[in-house]
């Protein structure tokens, strides 16, 4: 049997889980379960990275021990994963005994060989990233992930002798071209490497922080948090004795994003290296989630939770979302209404109906029961043949980590089922007796298909999966695996099928604030139609609010003539925000009473990011003068 082994960064426990987190976490889950699939044997670690600077400042911010912080943020992410149905084997902790133990180990064996050793440093010190950064590094004298001027530090560490092993990784990375991928990411390390590669200071003087594992040669000094960290991997896996080392060690891949690719792509190479300890078979890279033309972090504040999306769209419909739409390896923007898009385009629409008319039909038509196929035509055969190349292909995209071309095969194959229904028209068949073997066929084809979905999609929608699985009647789903799609006709006639409720309904509310995806166009109309409004200049003399509504603002506008106008804007602006403000006004309207108030009149606005906006003028015009 062959293994595979899945790590995610362990996160720090100085922030909550945001999507980024749960991004990389649902990839190694997705993945996991596929190999599992195809019959390997995995192993998938994640956990939490708990010592160094930001931790202990967060704990010190938050007025707890640096330990009841960690314990209690590294619960939240512990929590979160089984929600969000993924499988690790372990979840590890930095501040475990056995990690302290092993990364003890490899201190001292790095020491013992001589690439430890200890002098002085003066570099740039960024906290957010918790390493010096190079001179090159900075944008401006800033960190570029973090838009903070590093702090500029001299002392007395340990130095770990990166330098001597500069030419070795790169014939390293040269000769095994797939150790980091995407390519890109390869490439940018080699460029980073043409540089000449600094030592690493591995340790932090106790004067200056005390949360960390201690250095096992010198009780002054604990460990930097990178040289700590990395080593989760190997501790996960139970070096340096556990079998688990021995039999998944040699097939690790690392899921990370860029922000961390320089410690895992030079770093901790070298520091394996320097151990005496094989390298990681692969390193993964992929983009940022970008929400509001930035990458996502507390200081911006545009932090999207996982949990409030589950909640609100469905476990499945959020783990599709996230595979589908971002490339590994490239940065992708994250919307509200993207994800209700694709809800209500692929899943609802797409895959939804294939499911939904499949399993009415054969209700309807079979009394529930899996008929014989019978004799084959080539439209029946051509929909089998390109299940079974679907599957095949889909293998091929995971081992390129292209989540989103699987699915967009998957979906192809979901596509071409649905027209399939379309041109084959059970519903005629059902209608001529003489036709009840091309019925089915048709429909024996269509529910072998939908097991060919099932099981193809269940990586990334495991509920999904087993609520078509359980309306095709199969009790046990150990059997549905990769292997069983290798031929067609897997479904045993005679099994009974039973439709269940909507996969994925529609959702129709368009989130707060984001604009349609699509602009309807309006008709078009003639100028003198335009011109039978009166649209005129206003100035907002006075405004306030209208009692029991939260909605409602009362303006009164000159327009030349004074007007009372009632507007929807008040969770926007508040009333003194207006007073003063030249606006357009809509002063032909047909009167209204609003909360009791006639409204005599309408302003003009537009639906921004953050709400309403009403439109002004960018120079000054009189009041009561037409707009046109
Ligand atoms: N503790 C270190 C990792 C040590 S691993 C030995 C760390 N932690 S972190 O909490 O900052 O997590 C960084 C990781 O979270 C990224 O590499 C990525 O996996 C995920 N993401 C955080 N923000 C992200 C986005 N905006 N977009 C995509 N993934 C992001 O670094």
């Amino acid at each position: 049997m062959k293994d595979i082994y899945f790590t995610t960064p362990i996160y720090y426990v100085n922030a909550e889980p945001h999507i980024g987190h749960a991004y990389t976490t649902i990839v190694a889950d997705v993945l996991n379960r596929f190999y599992k699939l195809a019959g390997y044997q995995t192993f998938f670690l994640t956990g939490t990275d708990e010592h160094g600077d930001k931790v202990a400042q967060a704990a010190r911010a938050a007025g707890e021990t640096p330990q009841a912080y960690a314990d209690r943020i590294s619960n939240l992410f512990r929590m979160l994963w089984p929600t969000l149905n993924i499988t690790h084997d372990r979840f590890i902790r930095t501040t475990e005994e056995a990690h302290k133990r092993v990364v003890q180990l490899i201190l001292q064996k790095v020491y013992d060989a001589g690439d430890i050793y200890f002098g002085e440093y003066g570099g740039h010190y960024c906290r957010g990233c918790e390493r010096f950064l190079t001179e090159k590094e900075l944008t401006d004298a800033k960190c570029p992930d973090h838009g903070t001027e590093p702090q500029f530090i001299m002392e007395k560490n340990y130095f770990f002798r990166m330098s001597k092993y500069q030419d070795w990784l790169i014939d390293h990375i040269k000769s095994h071209p797939d150790f980091i991928r995407p390519e890109r990411y390869r490439n940018e390390v080699l460029a980073f490497l043409q540089d000449p590669l600094e030592d690493l200071c591995i340790s932090r003087p106790k004067s200056r922080l005390l949360w960390g594992i201690p250095l096992p040669f010198d009780g002054d000094y604990v460990t930097y948090v990178w040289f700590d960290a990395l080593i989760n991997y190997l501790t996960g896996v139970d070096y340096p004795d556990g079998q688990r080392f021995g039999k998944f060690w040699p097939v690790c891949q690392h899921l990370i994003a860029k922000d961390i690719l320089k410690p895992h792509g030079i770093y901790w190479p070298t520091m394996l290296k320097a151990a005496g300890i094989p390298l990681y078979h692969h390193l993964n890279v992929h983009g940022y989630w970008i929400v509001s033309e930035s990458k996502m972090s507390k200081s911006r504040g545009n932090i999207v939770k996982p949990l409030e999306l589950m909640d609100k769209y469905g476990l499945d419909a959020f783990r599709y979302f996230l595979l589908r739409e971002m490339a590994f390896g490239l940065d992708s923007t994250f919307s509200e209404s993207a994800l209700i898009g694709r809800i209500n385009a692929d899943l609802a629409n797409d895959l939804g109906n294939l499911v939904s008319r499949t399993l009415t039909m054969a209700e309807l038509y079979l009394q529930g029961e899996i008929p014989r196929a019978g004799a084959l035509e080539e439209k029946d055969r051509e929909l089998g043949a390109f299940a079974l190349q679907t599957a095949e292909e889909t293998e091929r995209r995971f081992g390129e980590l292209s989540f989103h071309r699987a699915l967009i095969l998957i979906w192809e194959l979901i596509n071409l089922a649905n027209k399939y229904i379309d041109g084959m028209a059970p519903w005629t068949l059902a209608k001529d007796p003489g036709q009840a073997e091309r019925l089915h066929a048709v429909l024996y084809q269509l529910l072998e298909v939908l097991r060919f979905i099932a099981v193809l999609i269940s990586p990334f929608m495991p509920r999904t999966a087993e609520k078509i699985q359980t309306q095709l009647g199969i009790a046990d789903f150990s059997g549905q695996i990769l292997a069983s799609l290798k031929e067609w006709g897997g479904l045993a006639p005679g099994g009974k099928v039973r439709k269940g409720e909507a996969l994925f309904p529609r959702i129709e509310e368009k989130p707060k604030g984001e604009k349609k995806e699509k602009m309807e166009t309006p008709p078009l109309i003639t100028m003198e139609e335009f011109q039978k409004m009166d649209l005129r200049v206003g100035k907002v003399l006075a405004a306030e609010n209208i009692k029991k509504s939260d909605k409602l603002l009362k303006l009164r506008v000159d327009i030349g003539e004074e007007r009372t106008v009632v507007a929807g804007i008040a969770r926007h602006y508040k009333p003194e925000d207006l007073v003063g403000k030249t606006i357009i006004l809509l002063a032909n309207l047909q009167p209204t009473k609003l909360m009791g108030v006639e409204s005599q009149g309408m302003l003009l606005a537009a639906e921004g990011a953050d709400g309403v906006i009403v439109a002004t003028f960018d120079k000054e015009a009189k009041a009561g003068s037409k707009v046109r």
